[in-house]
């Protein structure tokens, strides 16, 4: 049975069941909200909400985002939630081939209650389209979070309505780079490229009617040239900036010091967490070169009256005035693996570990972890580098965790930075099989992971990719032998650097 992610336990049973043309589905009315995907879900078929040959039952019992998947004389989904009942209809339909599905009994539940994906819009954007693409192949492999990274240095991808000017003047850049050499363009980027309110609103219904989350991810207190090319008052220096060109670390960063700047981020997450009914909401914080603040006559004045010793504790006391501010309104912050580096985070951040192989300190100091390692996961990083055998080691036991540390880790999540991606082709194939084997990583046990195993299965999807159009990694870059081998990685390796887009290409 090729499932993926692999399901927690299987028992194969002689046998099948044809699904005509026609399907009667018998609905629970808790798990009422699931009639739209399952009726675009049986694409052909014809459903009418009348019949057994498909039953969606409410059983007490079943663990959280659970289901149990009987297919005997007809098929029956058993969940206590209706996030449950929608993956066993996930895994019904990959079983369903050809009208006919195999006799078996499944009992399924996530590993972890965190399993994301994040894109980055900024470095450069991708639209509606795009993400409801990737929302509904999510939803298809059981991942829950949509890590939705809006603003940074080269770019801010989302309307505020208190700031009209912000999205408008700050989407654009005025150049734009070619490859990692520097090379530019010599053309303007990004014009009109931001989401409306409007727009925010579509994305977060069509990803709820999916299970997944949407986190807004407004990046704090640094990557944020672009904001304040519009709002130079709001940096330390307080002279005109303009929204970046290049990529990579941007000295220029709020002024903590400032009144000022503490009401605009508040007032924008006003505005988001409006948007987004999402339990966490995500403030960056990585990446946050502290020279302004050394020399910023405010931000030293307030470390005096604050008694805050170091410039990393000045940005521990910023994400804790933020996380006390977010909390108030029922959030949970995140923030990358840099908010630890003082020793007076609030224990109720939650921290995505990006740095290294094993990473989750915070976790060992008894706080809430997501592992993201950039070694490991970064979509954005060639096949050559992250193949598929190394995203789908990710997790918590795998870079041997201890058991009393493993509780502190919430998931996992893979992002994809778009410094090199430009468009949607490239974003597919960065994407896919990835997702699949983050997918896997993120829901199977890990008694049960096999990377032998879970290729074997993927087989059926890279075909459904095929037949999609989807521009997937095909198995022989992303599984690196033969050609493929130490000389050969080398030379893409080399060619990926004077064109990004040389291992889509070649
Ligand atoms: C990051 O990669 N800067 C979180
Ligand atoms: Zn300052």
């Amino acid at each position: 049975m090729k499932i993926i992610p692999l399901p927690k336990k299987i028992i194969e049973n002689s046998g099948a069941l044809t699904l005509n043309k026609y399907v009667g589905v018998r609905l629970d009315e808790r798990f009422a909200t699931l009639r739209a995907r399952i009726e675009e879900g049986f694409m052909g078929r014809k459903v009418s909400f009348d019949g057994n040959d498909v039953v969606f039952s409410f059983q007490e019992g079943v663990p959280t985002e659970g289901y149990r998947l009987k297919v005997s004389a007809n098929v029956t989904i058993y969940a206590s939630d209706v996030k449950g009942a929608f993956y066993g209809f996930m895994t019904l339909l990959q079983l369903l081939e050809d009208d006919v599905i195999p006799r078996c009994e499944i009992e399924d539940e996530p590993r972890f209650p965190y399993r994301g994906i994040m894109l980055d819009v900024a470095r450069h954007f991708f639209g509606k389209e795009e993400i409801k693409s990737l929302l509904a192949n999510m939803a298809y492999y059981k991942m829950n979070v949509f890590h939705w990274h809006l603003t940074e240095d080269q770019g801010w991808r989302v309307e505020i309505k208190k700031y009209p000017e912000l999205a408008p003047k700050a989407c654009v850049r005025k150049n734009d780079w070619k490859n990692p050499l520097g090379q530019m363009t010599g053309k303007p980027y990004g014009e009109g490229c931001y989401f409306t309110q409007e727009d925010v609103k579509e994305i977060v219904a069509f990803a709820a009617e999916r299970m997944i989350t949407v986190v807004p991810e407004i990046d704090m207190p640094g990557h944020i040239t672009s904001a304040l090319s519009v709002f130079p008052e709001l940096s330390c220096e307080q002279k005109p900036l303009e929204v970046s060109t290049k990529f990579g670390v941007k000295s220029s960063i709020g002024c903590v010091g400032n009144e000022d700047f503490i009401r605009f981020m508040k007032d924008i997450i006003d505005e988001m967490c409006e948007l987004f009914p999402s339990p966490f909401f995500h403030i960056g914080g990585d990446e946050v070169p502290k020279d302004k603040w050394k020399s910023c006559p405010k931000c030293q004045k307030l470390m005096r009256e604050k008694d805050v010793k170091t410039e990393n504790d000045l940005q521990g006391y910023f994400t804790n005035l933020i996380t006390e501010y977010l909390a108030e309104k029922g959030k949970k912050t995140i923030g990358w693996d840099e908010i630890t580096e003082t020793k007076h985070l609030r224990s109720d951040a939650i921290v995505q570990w990006w740095h290294g192989k094993e990473g989750g300190k915070w976790a060992e100091r008894g706080g809430k972890a997501i592992l993201s390692h950039n070694t490991l996961c970064y979509m954005d990083y060639p096949y050559i580098m992250t193949n598929l055998n190394k995203i789908y080691r990710l997790g918590p036991e795998e870079c041997k965790m201890k058991p009393e540390i493993v509780k502190n880790i919430l998931g996992i999540e893979a992002p994809l930075w778009t410094e090199f991606v430009y468009d949607k082709k490239k974003l597919e194939f960065m994407l896919y099989p990835r997702v699949q084997a983050v997918a896997e990583a993120a829901w199977t046990p890990f008694e049960r992971k096999n990377y032998k195993d879970f290729e074997s299965r993927l087989t059926k999807y890279l075909e459904e990719m095929e037949k999609q159009g989807i521009c997937y990694c095909p198995p022989r870059k992303y599984n690196p032998v033969g050609l493929y081998r130490l000389r050969h990685r080398l030379r893409v390796a080399r060619k990926i650097i004077k064109d990004p887009d040389f291992e889509v290409n070649c």
